[in-house]
C-alpha cells in the first residue's frame, strides 16, 4: 500500500510519473465509482477545491470532512478514524496540524494516506510547484536555480526534496534562528538536493531562474505572529529582489500571499510572478497523483 506523506515516498521515476500523468491532457478517468475522503483540521482555498475537482475528472466521488466532525484523538483514536474510512473510502487525504496523526493513520495500513498539508510537509503543493518550473523552463529542470526567501516551512521542505530530486539547485534565505535544521537539510540532501543556505536574499538570489516564498505565519503557528514579521522584516520579496535575480527570473508563491509581508504587491501582481498557473496546477498535479496512486 502505497501514501503520500512526503514527496520522497516517491521515487524519482514515480515523481516523473505523476508529473507526466498531471501534464496530460488525455487522462483516463480510472477511478470510477471510488470514494476518495478529504479531511481538513485547516482552512484551505485552493486544495480542498482542486481536489475536489481532480477526484471528479477521475470519475470518483470525493466528500469534505472537516476534522472537528472526527476529532482526532478528541471524539476517537486517529487510529479508529482511518480503519472507519477505510471502510467506504478509496484514498484518504487529510490536512492536519501534527504530521504524526498522518503517520498514524497510514501505520494502519487499511488504505492509502496522502498529504494535504501538516506541520512538516506540503507534498502536494510541491507537485504543483515543479510543473509551473516545468511549464516554464521545460520537463527537465535540471540546473535550474530556485531561490526560496522566507520561512523554511513545510511547503519549503516538500519544494526542496522534490526540486532536488530532479536536479534543479537550491538556495534559502532566511534570517538567523530561522534556519532549518540538520534533520531537514539531510533529508533534501539525501533526497538529491544540495541546498545552499544565506541570510541575504539578494546573495540568495543572484542568478536564480525562479524566486519563492510563503507567509512568514504558517497556520498553527499565530502565536508567534508578531516575533516572526518581526525576524522576517528584511525578507520580503521585492521588485529590488527581483531585480537582483535576473531579468528574466520568475516569481513563485504557494498562496495565501500577506501583501506588504513575504511578497511586496507589485511583485505577487507583476509580470514576472506565476501564482495563477501555479494555482491552477494544484488540480491537473491532484489529478495526476491520484491517478497514479489508484494504479499501485
Ligand atoms: N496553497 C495552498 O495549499 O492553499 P490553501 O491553503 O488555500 O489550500
Ligand atoms: N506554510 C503555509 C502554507 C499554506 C498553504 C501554512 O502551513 O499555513
Amino acid at each position: 500500500m502505497r501514501h503520500l506523506l512526503e514527496i520522497d515516498d516517491l521515487t524519482k521515476d514515480e515523481l516523473t510519473e505523476v508529473l507526466d500523468r498531471s501534464a496530460a491532457t488525455d487522462l483516463e478517468p480510472n477511478m470510477t465509482g471510488q470514494g476518495v475522503a478529504l479531511v481538513f483540521e485547516k482552512p484551505s482555498a485552493r486544495t480542498r477545491n482542486s481536489l475536489e475537482m481532480a477526484v471528479y475528472q477521475l470519475g470518483a466521488n470525493g466528500v469534505y470532512i472537516q476534522g472537528s466532525e472526527v476529532g482526532f484523538d478528541v471524539r476517537e483514536t486517529t487510529e479508529d478514524i482511518a480503519h472507519t474510512l477505510a471502510g467506504y473510502y478509496d484514498v484518504v487525504c487529510a490536512r492536519v496540524f501534527k504530521h504524526e496523526t498522518l503517520e498514524r493513520m497510514a501505520a494502519t495500513e487499511t488504505v492509502p494516506i496522502v498529504n494535504l498539508l501538516s506541520d512538516q510537509a506540503h507534498p502536494m503543493q510541491g507537485l504543483a510547484d515543479i510543473l509551473t518550473l516545468q511549464q516554464e523552463f521545460g520537463t527537465d529542470i535540471s540546473g535550474k536555480t530556485i531561490a526560496y526567501v522566507g520561512d523554511p516551512n513545510n511547503v519549503w521542505r516538500s519544494l526542496s526534496i522534490a526540486a532536488g530530486m530532479l536536479g534543479a539547485n537550491l538556495r534559502l534565505a532566511a534570517p538567523a534562528g530561522h534556519l532549518p535544521s540538520d534533520a531537514d537539510l539531510a533529508k533534501i540532501t539525501d533526497a538529491g538536493g544540495d541546498p545552499v543556505i544565506s541570510q541575504s536574499p539578494a546573495e540568495a538570489v543572484d542568478g536564480a531562474d525562479a524566486v519563492y516564498t510563503d507567509v512568514w505565519v504558517s497556520m498553527g503557528e499565530e502565536g508567534d505572529a508578531d516575533a516572526k514579521k518581526a525576524d522576517f522584516s528584511q525578507f520580503t520579496v521585492t521588485n529590488e529582489v527581483m531585480e537582483a535575480a535576473g531579468p528574466d527570473a520568475i516569481f513563485m508563491h504557494c498562496l495565501p500571499a500577506h501583501r506588504g509581508e513575504e511578497v511586496a504587491a507589485e511583485v505577487a501582481d507583476g509580470p514576472k510572478s506565476r501564482i495563477w498557473p501555479q494555482a491552477e496546477n494544484r488540480m491537473h498535479t491532484a489529478r495526476g497523483l491520484l491517478s497514479w496512486l489508484s494504479e499501485q
